[in-house]
């Protein structure tokens, strides 16, 4: 394959070992994508005659039309996807085949073939993303006074709504898109002319190819262009981004999912049971998700890893970018779609949900805050609660439960109508102000998430 410089065959393990086909052949489509933009643009420059064109062109289609249809031959003896490809081309197409790769390298030519892929999948993944936006913007439209335990430590602290917590979420989600969008932004860049890694002798036109690839333009530095992978971490990093937030929401479902919080139900569609117990119904598929942000952290290290020791320019290392790359595009996309069926499937429990916000002492803020109101310093306010709060564990009651007198006893200041704001919808609506949990508040915005939701910038 190497031609003339090489005495003997490759050695069988090391052709084995150095081949790439058995996974980049996922590339093929971008392959050929990225050969046809650039024989276009060897014609166009007179390097290849409208003849020769013309039979790579059909060339390629007909291997376009193998490889979707699953028959086209991969040999592992021609190393990668584009070996393969080229071979392949050169037995349909005769001479015209053998030289589309003037004026180009592998270098470039795989540089390309992932940025194309990459950009593919991450418009799938936008467009995953969004639709999970929608479902929790749709979620917590049903739930702006579903009254819920907020946590801290993940101890009951104040109560929220159950929709003000699926809006968190939301942001999460909202941010994770912007990150992959401004991804997107910098790797759209075309690396091809770049060649081996010092651009080629050929009067190329590289805006061309760009721009028949959709590319906002071409990379600046042929060394840099066929050597990092910056753009491929970077994605990955988003990924794992979102993996960790899709990976807290699981926890906080599977919590919400034990018989000790009882807050949401799972259709039986979205669980497993047991192999020994039978009265088991378990949260595998958050469970799942949690595991599968492991994995692609795991890449995302790896692949730091795999470039912090790479001098200029290519080298054979990046080969290994690929699996892992693939890996994280999909194991995003398949969580993103899972958890997007859930968030739309889960049933709350409002019931359960508003007995744990009672038993909490989730008000115990609010009413410090009323004593302040009152002219009573946030100190002593926070200690005559923590008095009140000691009573009522003391009595087993709730706060609201408390008689006047008891808390006349600990302040002077508090009157009768202290039961307004101990009670989780005064709690709730008092918070009524950008970002809070109020269902006033709450719903404003639900309604701005929605024209973010159908944003495309
Ligand atoms: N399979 C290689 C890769 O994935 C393609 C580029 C090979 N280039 C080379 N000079 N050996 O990076």
């Amino acid at each position: 394959m190497w031609g003339g410089r090489f005495a003997e065959p490759t050695d069988a393990l090391v052709e084995r070992f150095t081949a790439s086909v058995d996974f980049d052949q996922r590339l093929a489509l971008y392959d050929i994508q990225g050969s046809i933009a650039h024989a276009e643009m060897l014609a166009a420059g007179g390097v290849l005659s409208g003849g020769e064109l013309r039979k790579i062109r059909s060339g390629l289609s007909r291997i376009q039309r193998d490889v979707e249809a699953g028959r086209f031959r991969w040999d592992p003896a021609l190393e990668d996807v584009h070996m393969n490809i080229e071979a392949r081309l050169t037995e349909i197409a005769g001479e015209a085949g053998k030289k589309l790769h003037t004026g180009r390298s592998r270098n470039d030519q795989v540089a390309t073939d992932v940025r194309l892929f990459l950009r593919e999948r991450i418009d799938g993944i936008d467009a995953l993303l969004t639709d999970l936006m929608a479902a929790l913007a749709d979620r917590a439209e049903q739930h702006t006074e579903t009254v819920m335990p907020g946590f801290t430590h993940l101890q009951p602290a104040q109560p929220v709504t159950f929709g003000h917590h699926l809006m968190a979420w939301f942001e999460m989600a909202s941010r994770d898109r912007d990150r992959l969008r401004d991804c997107r932004r910098r790797l759209n860049l075309s690396p091809l002319g770049s060649a081996a890694l010092a651009g080629t002798t050929f009067p190329i036109d590289r805006a061309m190819t760009a721009t028949s690839l959709g590319f906002d333009g071409p990379t600046n530095n042929s060394l840099d262009a066929v050597s990092d992978r910056d753009f491929l971490i970077e994605f990955v990093s988003v990924a794992s981004m979102a993996m960790m937030h899709l990976s807290r929401w699981c926890e906080e479902m599977v919590l919400w999912m034990s018989q000790q919080f009882g807050f949401i139900h799972l259709p039986d569609a979205y669980c497993t049971g047991s192999s020994i117990m039978p009265q088991k119904k378990n949260p595998d598929v958050p469970e799942i998700v949690r595991g599968k942000a492991a994995r692609v952290m795991g890449h995302l290290s790896g692949l730091l890893v795999l470039m912090k020791g790479q001098p200029l320019a290519y080298n054979r290392d990046n080969q290994e970018d690929k699996e892992a790359l693939f890996d994280s595009a999909d194991t995003l996309a398949d969580c993103l779609a899972v958890i997007t069926e859930i968030v739309r499937a889960m049933e709350p429990d409002a019931e359960a949900m508003r007995g744990a916000a009672e038993e909490g002492f989730g008000t115990a803020t609010d009413l410090a805050d009323y004593l302040v109101v009152r002219g009573v310093p946030f100190r002593d306010a926070h200690e005559i609660v923590g008095q009140a709060v000691a009573h009522a564990i003391e009595r087993g009651l709730t706060l609201s439960q408390l008689a006047l007198d008891t808390y006349r006893g600990l302040s002077p200041q508090i009157d009768e109508d202290v039961y307004e704001v101990l009670t989780l919808e005064g709690s709730i609506s008092a918070r009524d102000h950008v970002g809070g949990t109020a269902p006033s508040a709450v719903r404003a915005a639900i309604r701005a998430a929605r024209e973010r939701i159908d944003a495309t910038e």
